[in-house]
């Protein structure tokens, strides 16, 4: 399958709030936009148990969840199109077949253990960054972070910069494709 990651942080590299959410500061119009199409393609999400995105077709995605809470792998009793994920239990391969997606694309969208497990296996890494916004003892993009930048995190991963696009000139968030030759 193709593996493609998607984050928004701030300046500092923080993807949430010291208090373990994503504050409103760092939701920005053009890269819900831009996230919601891209997901819109997407065959399957993979995330934590903390994290979702929230769009008005998210019911209709498939997706795996991670979480310790069961040995391997399990139906999601709250959400019929989900397949809860451990693994400690169970490869990503096997996640994919009990889910029934083993082609196309999955995106990776955190939270930052998740999004480390796959570090060496993104085709492209979808980075946006707010660069006037600071958010103060959050939780980084990546375990490192900030001690070091998330771009540091990619760059040492094998992936490189590539196309930038601004999604808001007013605010400073651009997104970077990171790319794996
Ligand atoms: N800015 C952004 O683009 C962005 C992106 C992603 C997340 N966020 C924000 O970040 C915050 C969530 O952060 P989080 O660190 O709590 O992330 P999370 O990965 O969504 O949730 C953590 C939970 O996922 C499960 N999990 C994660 N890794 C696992 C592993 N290797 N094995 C088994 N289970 C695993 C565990 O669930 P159990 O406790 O059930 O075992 C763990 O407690 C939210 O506020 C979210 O909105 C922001």
């Amino acid at each position: 399958m193709r593996i493609e990651g998607y984050v928004i942080v701030s300046a500092n590299g923080m993807l949430a709030d010291a208090n373990g959410t994503m504050p409103d500061s760092l939701k920005f119009k053009g890269d819900q936009e831009f996230f919601e199409t891209a997901l819109d393609t997407a065959d399957l999400i993979v995330h934590g148990r903390n994290s979702f995105e929230d769009q008005p077709r998210s019911p209709q995605r498939r997706r795996i969840i991670l979480t310790t809470k069961i040995p391997a792998l399990a139906d999601d009793p709250a959400n019929a199109k989900a397949t809860l994920w451990n693994p400690a239990g169970a490869s990503f391969e096997d996640a994919c077949r009990r889910a029934g997606v083993t082609s196309g694309t999955a995106a990776i969208i955190g939270g930052p253990v998740v999004f480390e497990m796959f570090m060496d296996r993104y085709d492209t890494f979808w980075l946006s960054q707010a660069h006037r916004l600071d958010i103060p003892h959050g939780i980084g993009t990546f375990p490192g972070v900030p001690a070091v930048t998330p771009q540091a995190v990619l760059a040492r991963h094998g992936l490189k910069p590539g196309e930038r696009r601004v999604l808001d000139a007013g605010a400073d968030v651009d997104l970077t494709a990171w790319r794996r030759d």
